[in-house]
């Protein structure tokens, strides 16, 4: 019999995503450019697969794999975001693709080149995308899914998507867990939604990951300042982590942060010691930070998140600058300021965290002004509730502050959020202070505080600022006592420095 679907690219992911379709009792057709992943991946299936028929079927090239499946063909594509999707994709038109054929790309395209493709190929078949966030782990047992694209295709694609995708418990709003190979869970929210047209699934995965940057140098920020600053050993940060992982910092980040903190090398030597500290990426949080500077949204905590990794890869450069430059001089803390260090560190990182996701919602809600997407952001943080790498309870608040004002700007001016910051900003100022007089860097937490106290300052310096840019570039400015819209210069090398009405 003929395949429900056809899946090209068995890298870890493509091969977990395949196992998870196949799961759910999806017949896959399989090919990838190297014949050994396509046997691993029907190997692996056959170990795994509780069934007495079979479910996944090697091809040897993409013109058997459309002729193994049902037409309309669906085809998930699960290759490098760039160059790779259009060489599959040109492939695919090689072989013979049909205009009602349907293209998913699960990879993390840039999103205006979704939108460049659907374009493009339109008249060959239907391109959609749907990235897929949570690793090996979640490809496998529930991802996070964020579909986007031609909403005839979705109608296809949805029970496909809402049956591999992660679930919640309506209830607590909490992951329901998933973890063996042919187990199915029945009910529960599917983490799979429509987002929106062509581009904008890619952009709000894009700014997903940009919140995970964001999360993810929140956390070593936190480690970095309690192994120098206090001095902590590896497993007192783990246990630090657990605790703080039962309030509201539970994530996923900070579950899996205590697991790498805990591995050791021949059962004494932490590995995160013997790691490297040279951070590697792949693109998307530096695609949200230049997204936010050119869409104008403030984003400091995902922007500085990027450096922070940037800064890390210049590894010689800063060994060489730590034997030049001074900081101050290390101070030991009794234990008692320890434990009330940590307490407040603890809430700056509450704060830090509020600060990059009230800067990645807003982003996407200047974005999809900008690019006239309808986003549901109720929706999505419901997605992100599980599945997904930021997958947090935090992601419920978020829900819910949508749920209260679909409208709402920025996290900043919801009830809630309002609450939270005005009760922790206190320990969150005090905890980065103490940090800088210690000379650790906390970019992350530091600019965030920063953000916070812009947000809330009703007047700023840009009158000096405007002052300065009419002085040298005539670029004129308005006046508080003055009709909103009128415009001034000011003859500064004049004699009579006069004021002019533009
Ligand atoms: C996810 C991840 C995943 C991947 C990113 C980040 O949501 O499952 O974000 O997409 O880990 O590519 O990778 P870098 O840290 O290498 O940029």
């Amino acid at each position: 019999a003929l395949c429900d679907i056809g899946f090209i690219g068995l890298g870890v992911m493509g091969k977990n995503l395949v196992l998870n379709l196949a799961d759910n009792g999806y017949k896959i057709a399989a090919f990838d450019l190297s014949q050994e992943k396509v046997n691993d991946a029907i190997e692996q299936d056959k170990e795994e697969n509780k069934t007495d028929s079979q479910r996944v079927y090697g091809c040897s090239s993409y013109t058997e794999l459309l002729s193994q499946l049902k037409a309309p063909h669906l085809i998930v594509l699960s290759v490098p975001a760039g160059e790779p999707v259009d060489q599959v994709c040109e492939s695919l038109i090689g072989a013979g693709i049909q205009p009602d054929d349907i293209v998913i790309d699960t990879g993390n395209s840039l999103w205006a080149d979704t939108v460049e493709r659907e374009e493009r190929y339109k008249n060959q078949f239907i391109l959609f995308s749907s990235a897929v966030s949570g690793g090996e782990v979640g490809a496998r047992f529930g991802p996070a899914l964020m579909p986007s694209g031609s909403p005839y295709a979705w109608t296809r694609i949805k029970p496909i998507w809402e049956a591999i995708s992660a679930k919640v418990d309506p209830k607590t709003g909490k992951p329901i867990e998933r973890v063996e190979p042919g187990q199915i869970i029945e009910g529960g929210d599917p983490c799979a939604a429509y987002i929106g047209p062509a581009g904008a699934g890619h952009y709000v995965k894009m700014v997903h990951n940009g919140i995970e940057y964001a999360d993810m140098q929140i956390i070593c920020e936190a480690y970095h300042v309690l192994r120098n600053g206090l001095g902590m050993s590896c497993d007192e940060i783990a246990d630090t982590f657990e605790q703080w992982n039962q309030g509201p910092l539970d994530s996923y980040l900070m579950e899996i942060s205590v697991e790498v903190l805990r591995h050791k090398i021949e059962e004494e030597t932490p590995l995160v010691d013997l790691i490297l500290d040279k951070a590697g990426q792949k693109g998307t949080g530096l695609w949200t930070a230049v997204s936010s500077l050119e869409v104008g949204c403030p984003a400091p905590t995902i922007s500085q998140a990027v450096y922070a990794r940037s800064i890390s890869s210049f590894k010689d450069m800063r060994v060489t600058a730590s034997e030049l430059l001074q900081g101050p001089t290390q101070k030991t803390l009794s234990d008692e300021d320890k434990q009330a260090f940590t307490m407040r560190l603890h809430d700056a990182i509450y704060c830090a965290k509020i600060c990059a996701y009230a800067q990645g919602f807003q982003l996407m809600k200047l974005a999809a002004k900008e690019h006239n997407w309808t986003l549901d952001f109720a929706s999505i943080a419901k997605i992100w509730r599980a599945g997904c790498i930021i997958r947090a309870v935090f992601l419920q608040p978020i829900t819910e502050a949508f749920e209260r004002n679909e409208e709402l700007e920025n996290l900043f001016l919801d009830e809630f959020f309002v609450e939270q910051l005005n009760k922790y900003q206190a320990n969150w100022r005090q905890a980065v202070a103490e940090i800088t007089l210690m000379g650790i860097p906390a970019g992350a937490l530091s600019s965030s505080l920063s953000y916070y106290d812009s947000m809330r300052s009703a007047v700023l310096p840009a009158n000096l600022l405007q002052g300065q840019r009419d002085f040298f570039g005539a670029h004129t400015f308005e006046r508080l006592d003055k009709a909103v819209g009128k415009r001034y210069h000011v003859e500064w090398s004049s004699q009579e420095r006069a004021i002019q009405k533009i």
